[in-house]
């Protein structure tokens, strides 16, 4: 079997078995939970839960905080596919295999994708705790997740980044974010390998190249979900300045304790949004 048709059948093969276990509701918005972030699934009401071992083909979550688990249900009157904890580069999967549930998610009919992680700020204007909707991304991972297998089998191979954060989406969350009080910045968003955070001289070439956050996860899996059509909403909290900035010297603690205290606004901002999708 030639490698775009492997990739296919396991697609429908993984997504059948998701469809069986969430006893056959149909997800209109999937969302994926960054570092810290997990607990809004804890809000989903009739909630069905399937760790990512239960799916044939699809990666365990081995990152700290990163449940690792697929939690469908009804969030403000919509019924969603959380992805509570997600698969990244730095954890040894390929592009394929951090895309692949972006890709399951398509096959279940999902046609809107929020994404979500705790991010570096690199823009000195923003402040730790503030939010950031992403308006569009450097890939600096090095990797493509369309790159290797023939698209044929899943959608054309060459496709346009512009607008790939949906602008309606953004617009949408900035009205909600001003309603409910909550501070949303807008900016670039850069995404690393890791594991490694940056030193302060790429932080210092990244803010000349016009990011204004960094992270370690998203860029694949918005160009998976660009590849086949989904419409894309990313949101950042800005766990931490970027190294360097304010001499900054980022931790994964530091990542999570923020995360803990923004819990509550990030479960209402992304909550609303959901309600008015
Ligand atoms: N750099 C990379 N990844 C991150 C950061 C950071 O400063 N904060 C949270 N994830």
């Amino acid at each position: 079997m030639s490698e775009e048709n492997v990739l296919k059948e396991n697609l429908h093969e993984a997504a059948s078995r998701l469809h069986a276990l969430i006893g056959g509701r149909k997800p209109e918005i999937g969302i994926i939970l960054g570092s810290g972030l997990g607990p809004l699934a804890e809000q989903v009401e009739d909630a069905v839960v399937v760790p990512f071992e239960q799916i044939p083909h699809m990666k365990k979550s081995t990152a700290t905080g990163h449940v690792g688990q697929f939690v469908c249900g009804m969030l403000a009157g919509k019924c969603v596919l959380i992805m509570q904890g997600r698969l990244h580069g730095y954890e040894g999967n390929t592009p394929q295999e951090v895309a692949f549930p972006v890709w399951v998610m398509h096959e279940l009919g999902i046609g809107t994708l929020i994404t979500t992680n705790a991010a570096g700020a690199i823009n000195e204007s923003y402040s730790v705790g503030d939010f950031c909707v992403m308006v569009d991304h450097i890939n600096f991972t090095g990797r493509n997740p369309i790159a290797g297998a023939e698209p044929d089998g899943i959608a054309f191979r060459f496709f346009s980044m512009k607008d790939a954060y949906d602008p309606q989406l953004r617009a949408l969350a900035q009205s909600v974010a001003e309603r409910e009080g909550i501070k949303l910045q807008a900016g670039v968003y850069l995404g690393l390998l890791g594991p490694s955070f940056e030193t302060p001289a790429e932080i210092r070439m990244f803010s000349r190249w016009g990011a204004d956050t960094v992270a370690m996860s998203v860029c694949e899996e918005v160009i998976a979900a660009r590849h086949v059509g989904m419409r894309v909403l990313g949101i950042s909290l800005c766990s931490n300045m970027a190294c360097g900035i304010e001499g900054a010297s980022p931790s994964d603690e530091e990542v999570f304790e923020v995360a803990k205290r923004k819990q509550p606004d990030f479960c209402r901002l992304v909550t609303e949004i959901v309600r008015e999708i």
